[in-house]
This record gives structure tokens, C-alpha cells and sequence, in this order.
């Protein structure tokens, strides 16, 4: 386990170098507005553990991708994260102040600049996927439809509306699923999914089993998240501890107890990595990735 947690924290810190000089190379050259750019620029690069890049690079190393294949498309998920979370933290959403230990982005500029930032970071990961020089054409399209889905309405949106219209309600563990899947979920099942897109020919069965692995994994993130939530220390995690329960949302700690929500927690991990059982030691950076999400700290 302690071998594990290191070879997880050295392969996010490789792919958080790599992927932080990409992201700074493309915001550098996009907005029109200066403080726009700034906004983006804080929102992007204040921090971040890069889960969801250090999954898509990963998930590209299980399928033989080890080069710079798999760096745009763990760029474009990220800015999705990024944008994501500037909205989340807005009033009119959760209302938090504090996001990476910094200010957040509507604290740190205004609420119009947040949004646009957000907006802005949503469009730049989709130009980025079309504008990615590695692969096909039909690769491009592929990863494109595939964030699209993942992000809208069908994906994050939609998780985070069910979210915004259960404050307040007890759900059951199969809606609180569903919107886990949807908010969380889907954008981690897409960094694995865009990452073993990036081997043309990636065989039905090996999607298949990733796509399973990440499905587990999406969900023990927020499960993990909503504990952290209770457990946590503001300090460490670097947002506001007890946010959920101030606002009354639904989580899993808040339904099945603390405890209920470790075992859960427990089980979806051991569903995670049998999903990897016919992999070999190039699955090694996912199956430590997936030990690190639902033991992390922050
Ligand atoms: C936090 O995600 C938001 C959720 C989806 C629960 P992360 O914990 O990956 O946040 P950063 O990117 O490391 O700040
Ligand atoms: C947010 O879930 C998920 C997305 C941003 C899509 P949370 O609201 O639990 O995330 P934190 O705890 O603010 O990071
Ligand atoms: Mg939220
Ligand atoms: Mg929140
Ligand atoms: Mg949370």
C-alpha cells in the first residue's frame, strides 16, 4: 500500500508537470480580455491534484500510448473540471469562498468574470480536442463526442442540477447513485475513456473493463469527496469542511452513516481494480491511482 501511494503520488506529480505546461501554453494564447485571461489562469493553475489528467495519461499507458498521445485530451478534462468548479463554488450554487485554499474565482474577481472564465475554459477544451495534432481525424471526433456527452446535460450538467433540486431531501441510495454518476462520474469514466482512445485500434474488451474500472473509481471519488466533507480538515482539503451539511445536500454519509459509507467505499474500490484483472503491470499507474482516490486526504 505505501509503495502503491507512492508510485500514485510520483505519477500525478510527472503528469501534474506535463500537463500544467500544456494548460498554461493554451491559456496563455486565448482570451481577448486580459482579465478574463487572468481569470482562467487562476481557476487553471492555482493547484489541483490533476486526477482526472494523471487517469487519461494512465488509462493511455494501459493500452500501449505512452508518448504525448494521451496529453490533450487529459488538457480538455481538466479545463472541463476547472470550469466545473468555478460554477459550483457560485452563489447561486454551493457558495463557497475558499477552493484550492485560495479565494474562489467569483471571490478573487467578480461573479460575471467567474462565469465567463467558466464559459470560456469549456469551449478551450473542446478546441483543444479538435485542434490536438496526435491521432485521426475520426480519433478527434470520437474524443469529442465522448467529452460532450461526459460534460452535458446527459453527464456533469445534469448531475449537478439533480444536486441543486435535492437540497434539503432525502434521497434513496439509487438516486443518490445516479446523481453521483452523472456530476462526478461521468467526467472521470471520460479522462479513462478518452485516455485508451488514443490507441487506434483499442480492442471492445479492454474498453470495456476500463470503462467499468472508471465507472467504480467515478463514484468512490465523490463517495470519498462527501467524507471528506464531514471528516476533513478545512486546511487540508482546501475548501470549506462541512459545506455539504450546511446546505443540506444529499451524500453518502448522510444516508448510510460514516461507516456505512466507508464499506461502501471499500467495495467500490475492489470493484475497480478487478475490473483491471486482465491487465498487466502497464494498468500498475491506474491500480495505484485508484488506491490513492479513495485514501486521499485532500
Ligand atoms: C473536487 O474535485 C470536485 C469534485 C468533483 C468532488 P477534485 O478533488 O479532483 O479537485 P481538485 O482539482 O484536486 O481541486
Ligand atoms: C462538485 O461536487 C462536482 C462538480 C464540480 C461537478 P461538490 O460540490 O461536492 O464539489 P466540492 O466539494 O465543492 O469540491
Ligand atoms: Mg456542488
Ligand atoms: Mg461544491
Ligand atoms: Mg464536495
Amino acid at each position: 500500500m505505501a509503495d502503491q501511494n507512492k508510485l500514485a503520488l510520483d505519477f500525478l506529480e510527472t503528469c501534474r508537470v506535463r500537463v500544467d505546461a500544456e494548460l498554461d501554453r493554451c491559456i496563455e494564447r486565448s482570451a481577448a480580455s486580459e482579465r478574463l485571461q487572468e481569470a482562467m489562469r487562476y481557476s487553471v493553475l492555482g493547484g489541483g491534484k490533476r486526477i482526472r489528467p494523471a487517469l487519461c495519461l494512465a488509462a493511455a499507458k494501459a493500452v500501449g500510448q505512452a508518448g504525448d498521445q494521451g496529453l490533450a485530451p487529459a488538457c480538455s478534462v481538466e479545463l472541463i473540471h476547472a470550469y466545473s468548479l468555478i460554477h459550483d463554488d457560485l452563489p447561486a450554487m454551493d457558495d463557497d469562498e475558499l477552493r484550492r485554499g485560495r479565494p474562489t474565482t467569483h471571490i478573487a474577481f467578480d461573479e460575471a468574470t467567474a462565469i465567463l472564465a467558466g464559459d470560456a475554459l469549456q469551449t478551450l477544451a473542446f478546441g483543444l480536442l479538435a485542434n490536438n495534432s496526435e491521432g485521426s481525424a475520426e480519433a478527434r471526433l470520437a474524443m469529442i463526442q465522448e467529452l460532450a456527452r461526459a460534460s452535458g446535460s446527459q453527464g456533469m450538467v445534469g448531475g449537478q442540477a439533480i444536486d441543486l433540486e435535492s437540497v434539503g431531501k432525502t434521497l434513496s441510495l439509487s438516486q443518490l447513485e445516479t446523481m453521483h454518476r452523472h456530476k462526478t462520474g461521468a467526467l472521470i469514466e471520460a479522462s479513462v475513456r478518452l485516455g485508451a482512445l488514443t490507441a487506434p485500434s483499442v480492442s471492445e474488451a479492454a474498453l470495456t473493463d476500463l470503462t467499468a474500472y472508471a465507472r467504480a473509481l467515478g463514484l468512490a471519488f465523490q463517495v470519498q469527496d462527501d467524507l471528506l466533507d464531514i471528516e476533513g480538515d478545512t486546511e487540508v482539503i482546501g475548501k470549506p469542511q462541512g459545506s455539504d451539511a450546511a446546505r443540506a445536500k444529499p451524500t453518502y454519509p448522510a444516508l448510510l452513516g460514516v461507516a456505512g459509507a466507508r464499506e461502501h467505499l471499500a467495495a467500490l474500490l475492489s470493484s475497480a481494480l478487478e475490473s483491471l484483472r486482465a491487465f498487466g503491470p502497464e494498468a500498475d499507474p491506474l491500480r495505484a491511482m485508484a488506491d490513492y482516490v479513495v485514501a486521499r486526504t485532500h
